[in-house]
């Protein structure tokens, strides 16, 4: 079983076309998807599930969509604090998180400390304006010369003290990574699937943690 999975969940846009909707209702349903599969991972076994919910590129869309992005994600961590620690589900944040208003950065800051408090399930990360190439770069401005060891950048990186990833998954049919986790992903099982977020489901991700348990890891060994 992989312990940490990752997932890139793209294809709210174009689920919300195929519905003749404005690309918000895409992101709407695609929120409401994220608790039914952090449910599922945890009676499964998963101890540590990485969400990309908004990368260091997406400022690059529309100001509505990106403060409709912004909306959403504040209503969410409301409506879904309770969840959380009923649930027992260890919320944590990863990506520069000083670009946000500081009520959202209050309310991210809450979740992560009561959950870490109350709870002891597994642990998901939603990944906030995230993007690999900055938190490296972040990490590298903490780091002396002297301390570059692989180590030292691990633990410098936003994900430190949290496994690397086994098994990334993308739904939405594009096979890049998009800046998500690309150190951590370095031996990662990569999954690619058509399905828009929004309609994957939990049968669909227990066929490939199927898959996942026949394909042989060999880390560059034999
Ligand atoms: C992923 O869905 C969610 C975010 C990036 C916020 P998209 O919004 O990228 O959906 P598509 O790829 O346009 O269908
Ligand atoms: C990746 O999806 C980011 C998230 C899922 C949050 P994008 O839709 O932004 O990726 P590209 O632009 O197709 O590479
Ligand atoms: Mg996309």
């Amino acid at each position: 079983m992989p312990k940490h999975l990752a997932i890139i969940m793209d294809g709210n846009g174009r689920w919300a076309k195929r519905h003749l909707q404005a690309r918000t209702f895409g992101h709407k349903a695609g929120a409401q998807k994220i608790q039914e599969i952090t449910e599922f991972c945890a009676k499964y076994g998963i101890t540590h599930l990485s969400l990309y919910a908004f990368s260091t590129e997406n400022w690059k869309r529309p100001k509505a969509e990106v403060n409709f992005l912004m909306r959403l994600l504040e209503e969410y961590l409301d409506s879904k604090f309770s969840t959380y620690l009923e649930n027992n589900i260890i919320f944590k944040s990863i990506g520069d998180l000083s670009i946000f208003s500081q009520s959202l950065q209050q309310k991210i800051q809450h979740l992560e400390q009561e959950s870490l408090k109350q709870c002891n399930g597994l642990t998901q990360i939603l990944a906030l304006n995230y993007g690999s190439q900055d938190e490296l770069r972040r990490a590298f401005l903490k780091l002396s010369k002297e301390m570059l060891s692989i180590d030292a950048i691990e633990n410098a990186l936003d994900t430190a003290g949290i496994p690397n990833v086994d098994m990334l998954i993308r739904t939405g049919g594009e096979m890049r990574l998009s800046n998500f986790l690309l150190w951590q992903s370095a031996y990662a099982e990569l999954f690619f699937t058509k399905t828009l977020w929004p309609d994957f489901s939990k049968e669909e991700l227990e066929s490939m943690l199927l898959e996942f348990k026949n394909r042989n890891r060999r880390f560059g060994g034999l």
